[in-house]
């Protein structure tokens, strides 16, 4: 597999640690409102749906996904709004109320550290936090480009009172602040109640089915072969799509394609993946514990909510260090199953060689379990 050589620099903007996602506090329409101010928007890997031009995206590069991030002061509400795409959200820190629905009233769940929800998409959600100040989630958006939010009636016709609209392609126009709408340009408009029924809607059962949490779920202790050698110990968590898996009659809990897949291991300190590499790009995401990534010849230890963008093609090695066992996410760009190309020395642990090696295909029937999304 060809890789292109990353010099060590390159590789460290790659591991883009807590401290330097950048919130941006204006990145949507409805944080102009009353109490829905002061909501940190964040884009760790690609520039999402953020409305705002003074949006900081800490990588660009496309991964086939988006990876962000989201904390609200307390009290306030994320609004009601529907995305194009799939909309996947990892609880790392306090309690979140989800609610769903055209009026928000379909549905509602309170999530807590560790839960995961996938959201269909063309389904109203909002949430609001409940309980501590400290409050974080990730976010992931299906695609390169997933498009604008589309916002509740009752956000664009607010703000609209307020002289703030937004471009038909998602961008602010806030006139309160001298912005003019330019000639040519064509503003949102509320949506007609036509177009309001083509949305979905989701049962308080069809979102719970769409929960994950790996704290709370068994993994699989041998999806892979490197599982069985030393250093290769871990429970994988299938959760989103197909994702990579070798062995073992592995099926994620969510299976409608979403642009990417999502998987998680846990592992005792000193195991992990051994060397290998991959054709699609790969994003890890530090739940728990500390974990060190060699990507080549470099090497990196990252934290919880660290996140790490691996090169395609990049070889690869993941290992629990320090004294606690640790939970790590991992994303992959594509709705196909990953193919995992082991290194010369793992295939020779396992006593076999590249041309003969086999992984045994067990998920290949395409029964998706749940709605489109
Ligand atoms: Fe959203």
């Amino acid at each position: 597999m060809f890789t292109k050589h990353y010099a060590p620099e390159e590789l460290e903007k790659r591991v883009i640690r807590k401290s330097d996602y950048t919130a941006c506090e204006e990145a949507f329409v409805d944080t102009c409102l009353p109490g829905r101010e002061g909501k940190k928007n964040y884009c760790i890997i690609g520039a999402g749906v953020t409305e705002s031009d003074r949006q900081v995206v800490n990588l660009r590069e496309p991964h086939g996904f988006n990876v962000g991030g989201v904390s609200l002061p307390t009290g306030k509400i994320n609004s009601l709004h529907s995305h194009l795409t799939a909309e996947v959200f990892l609880v790392v820190r306090g309690d979140w109320n989800f609610f769903w629905g055209h009026n928000g009233d379909d549905g509602e769940v309170v999530l807590s550290p560790g839960d995961i929800i996938s959201i269909p998409a063309g389904t109203f959600r909002a949430f609001e936090r409940v309980g501590s100040d400290d409050n974080f989630m990730f976010s992931f958006l299906g695609e390169d480009d997933p498009g604008h939010v589309t916002w509740s009636n009752d956000v664009i016709e607010q703000a609209a009172e307020y002289g703030i609209y937004l471009s038909k392609d998602g961008m602010l126009i806030d006139t309160s602040k001298g912005q003019n709408i330019a000639a040519g340009i064509e503003v949102l408009k509320p949506l007609s109640t036509e177009q309001l029924l083509r949305y979905n809607r989701t049962s308080p059962a069809e979102m719970a089915a769409r929960i994950y949490n790996v704290n709370r779920s068994a993994g699989r202790s041998e999806a892979f072969a490197d599982c069985a050698l030393a250093g290769g110990a871990k429970q994988y968590h299938m959760i989103i799509g197909e994702g990579a898996h070798e062995f073992g009659n592995c099926r994620a809990h969510i299976l409608n394609p979403h642009a990417f897949s999502l998987g998680a291991i846990t592992a005792e300190p000193g195991n992990g993946f051994l060397a290998h590499s991959m054709n699609v790009p790969q994003v890890l995401v530090v739940g728990e514990g500390r974990w060190r990534v060699t990507m080549g010849q470099e090497s990196f230890d990252i934290e919880v909510e660290d996140t790490v963008s691996i090169p395609v093609g990049m070889k690869r090695e993941i290992q629990c260090i320090g004294d606690q066992a640790g939970i790590l996410y991992q994303a992959y760009g594509g709705n196909q199953r990953v193919t995992l190309d082991w290194s010369t020395e793992v295939l020779e642990a396992l006593g076999t060689a590249k041309d003969t090696y086999s992984p045994q295909p067990i998920c290949n029937d395409n029964r998706y379990s749940i709605m489109a999304a």
